[in-house]
């Protein structure tokens, strides 16, 4: 049963690489490959969240819950799946809510920003399980260069709820300006 979710945790973790991708391209570049990256965005970003909710099932049904929340590394590798999926379908909802106008003006900085972090997310969500099943990555290294030691850390350091802070303020003020623009 443990290849299953191997073999089921590649499909959001290319869809999010893919949806990430687009965004950078289509608020970014400009001509016909950013115009496909806009107008395919959603179908790629749904289907990231069914391949997301079918990794997470799968999850949850192969291994007994004790076992997943003895491990610091597996209470990570779970949470940030979960965080990964939240920004993900933060994402969806703003791109399926505004279509291609989420690209116009200052709105396309919040899906910029927003991919992203949720490109680092899904990253270290990946770099977890690949250590819980004996892949280990350099991936990793980086992590702990930032404080966290990925078999034994489980909290979250003060500078990174700093920044999450200022994020969502930053993210905010960014929504109100545009919608004073929009009024
Ligand atoms: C978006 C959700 C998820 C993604 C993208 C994901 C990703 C991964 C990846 C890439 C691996 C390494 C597989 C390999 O090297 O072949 C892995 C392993 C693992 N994942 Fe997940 N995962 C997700 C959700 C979950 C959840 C919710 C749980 C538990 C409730 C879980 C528990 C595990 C465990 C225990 C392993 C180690 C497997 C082994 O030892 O063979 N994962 N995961």
């Amino acid at each position: 049963m443990t290849g299953m979710h191997h073999m089921l945790v590649h499909f959001p973790e290319a869809f999010w690489a893919l949806a990430t991708l687009m965004i950078l391209i289509g608020a970014l570049l400009p001509g016909r490959l950013a115009e496909l990256s806009r107008a395919a965005l959603l179908p790629v970003l749904v289907l990231s969240l069914l391949g997301a909710l079918a990794a997470i099932v799968s999850g949850f049904l192969i291994w007994p819950l004790e076992a997943n929340l003895a491990s610091p590394l597996a209470r990570n590798h779970i949470l940030m799946a979960f965080w990964s999926l939240g920004i993900y379908s933060t994402i969806t909802v703003l791109v399926w809510r505004t279509g291609e106008a989420a690209f116009d003006g200052t709105r396309r900085w919040v899906l910029v920003v927003l991919a992203l972090i949720g490109g680092l997310f899904f990253a270290t969500t990946g770099t977890l399980g690949g250590h819980l099943a004996g892949a280990t990555t350099a991936f990793s290294e980086v992590l702990g260069l930032l404080g966290w030691e990925v078999y034994t850390t489980f909290y979250s350091p003060l500078w990174v709820i700093a920044v999450m802070v200022i994020l969502g303020l930053a993210l905010g003020a960014l929504g109100l300006k545009g919608r004073r623009k929009a009024g």
